[in-house]
């Protein structure tokens, strides 16, 4: 089984991801990192230097050559289910959740945030919360695709797991 954790930056994918590869013994993979990895270059050297098209292509192929891994919770990037078709292949090859948060909460989160995530580098305040309202109006399309919608600001891994259940039995593990 694949569980991939889908949502928006600042969501708490790879936090959550990383305890819940932890309670069912499975391993634990940042997509983000492996995009790194493949192109020896941090996301937003990636971003300035290539462009976020050339990025959506190498998180495509990364993601791809994940699909036939088994026991592996995958921290997707923010904007992955929404290029290159990946939304339907993580789908068809596992479960997908979507940890969701409110707008006003990811902003608090990301507010700090010192030039990390080129989509929202340089921006704080109402210029922030404005623009993450807009981009996460356009990917919840996405984002709601997804086989459990999780309340990932009220509620912790224990819950998740009990989410998860049924699809884990499902494939007998
Ligand atoms: C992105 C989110 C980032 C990273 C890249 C683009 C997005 O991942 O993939 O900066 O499009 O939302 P996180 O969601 O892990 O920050």
């Amino acid at each position: 089984m694949l569980i991939f954790l889908i949502g928006f930056m600042g969501s708490g994918k790879s936090t959550a991801g990383r305890l819940l590869a932890g309670s069912l013994s499975y391993d634990f993979t940042d997509l983000d990192k492996l995009v790194e990895e493949r192109e020896g270059m941090a996301i937003t050297e990636i971003f300035a230097r290539k462009g976020e098209d050339y990025f959506r292509e190498s998180e495509a192929a990364v993601l791809k050559s994940l699909l036939d891994d088994d026991r592996m919770v995958i921290a997707c990037g923010g904007g992955t289910p929404c290029f290159h078709d990946n939304m339907n292949k993580m789908k068809n090859a596992g479960v997908t959740v979507y940890l969701r948060v409110p707008p006003d909460v990811l902003a608090r989160r990301l507010s700090g945030e010192k030039g990390v995530r080129p989509l929202i580098a340089g921006m704080k305040g109402a210029r922030l919360k404005d623009h993450i309202r807009r981009l996460l109006a356009g990917r919840e399309g996405w984002y709601r695709q997804s086989d459990i919608i999780f309340d990932a600001a009220g509620s912790g891994t224990g819950e998740l797991i009990s989410l998860l259940k049924p699809y884990l039995e499902q494939e007998g593990r």
